[in-house]
């Protein structure tokens, strides 16, 4: 059976990692949320002490820098020049840093490199905001996902609380919105839906609606 290259871009916090994840389990496919990568990076940025707004200073890191997803069992890692930062990744401050540095070409462009890599061969479900229109154009099944800016809200809250951290929910869809207006607006590769994207809402949807959608799409191509 063919095995294809599944690309689901949107917003911040509307389901993409979640989604993505049961639907890479349930096709038996390698799951790459490409956000994680741009953290990692925003990470190594916050601990050389380099302003984000200072793009030259950061630019000079690229070829200093390796970030890595790797696959624990069923669970993704990322890897900053060799160093699990799972979990310091999911921080607000690198939250707050992540789309301006995301916003610089040359970081892009090594990022773009290692995901094309990792999907040349099908089988993949990648993640992020440019997939289906940079990264992958002629990717297999094309997913833009939205939810309403206050359930993406609620939805944060629970996997930040769970995390032992709280932040107010004003706080965090404030952030959301903001992030969104930087991704969506910055000159290279900005948040966009491709063409051929199917848009799917998950605003009153289920995980297992979300994944259902998208398992199908998957299976009508592989017909
Ligand atoms: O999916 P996330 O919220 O973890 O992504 C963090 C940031 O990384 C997001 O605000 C923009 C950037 N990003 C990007 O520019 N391109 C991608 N393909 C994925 C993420």
């Amino acid at each position: 059976m063919k095995r294809l290259i599944i690309a689901i871009d949107g917003p911040a916090a509307s389901g993409k990692s979640t989604t993505a994840k049961f639907v890479a389990e349930r096709l038996g496919y390698l799951h790459v949320d490409t956000g994680a990568m741009y953290r990692a990076f925003t990470l190594k940025v916050l601990h050389q002490r380099v302003d984000v707004q200072n793009a030259a200073e950061i630019v000079k890191l690229v070829p200093q820098t390796t970030v890595r997803l790797l696959y624990k069992g069923e669970r993704q890692r990322a890897l900053l020049d060799g160093i699990d930062v799972s979990e310091e990744i999911r921080k607000p401050e690198v939250t707050k840093a992540v789309s301006a540095v995301s916003s610089i070409p040359e970081v892009r462009a090594l990022m773009v490199r290692e995901q094309q890599a990792m999907g040349k061969n099908g089988g993949i479900v990648l993640e992020g905001r440019d997939i289906g229109t940079v990264v992958f154009p002629n990717a297999d099944v094309k997913i833009f996902m939205i939810a309403d800016a206050r359930e993406r809200a609620r939805r944060r809250s629970k996997e930040l609380s769970e995390r032992g951290t709280n932040i107010p929910l004003d706080e965090l869809e404030r952030d959301i919105v903001e992030r969104d207006e930087k991704d969506a607006s910055r000159t290279v590769s900005p948040l966009q839906k491709a063409k051929d994207a199917v848009v799917l809402d998950t605003t009153t949807l289920s995980v297992e609606e979300q994944v259902d959608f998208i398992v199908a799409k998957a299976m009508e191509k592989m017909k």
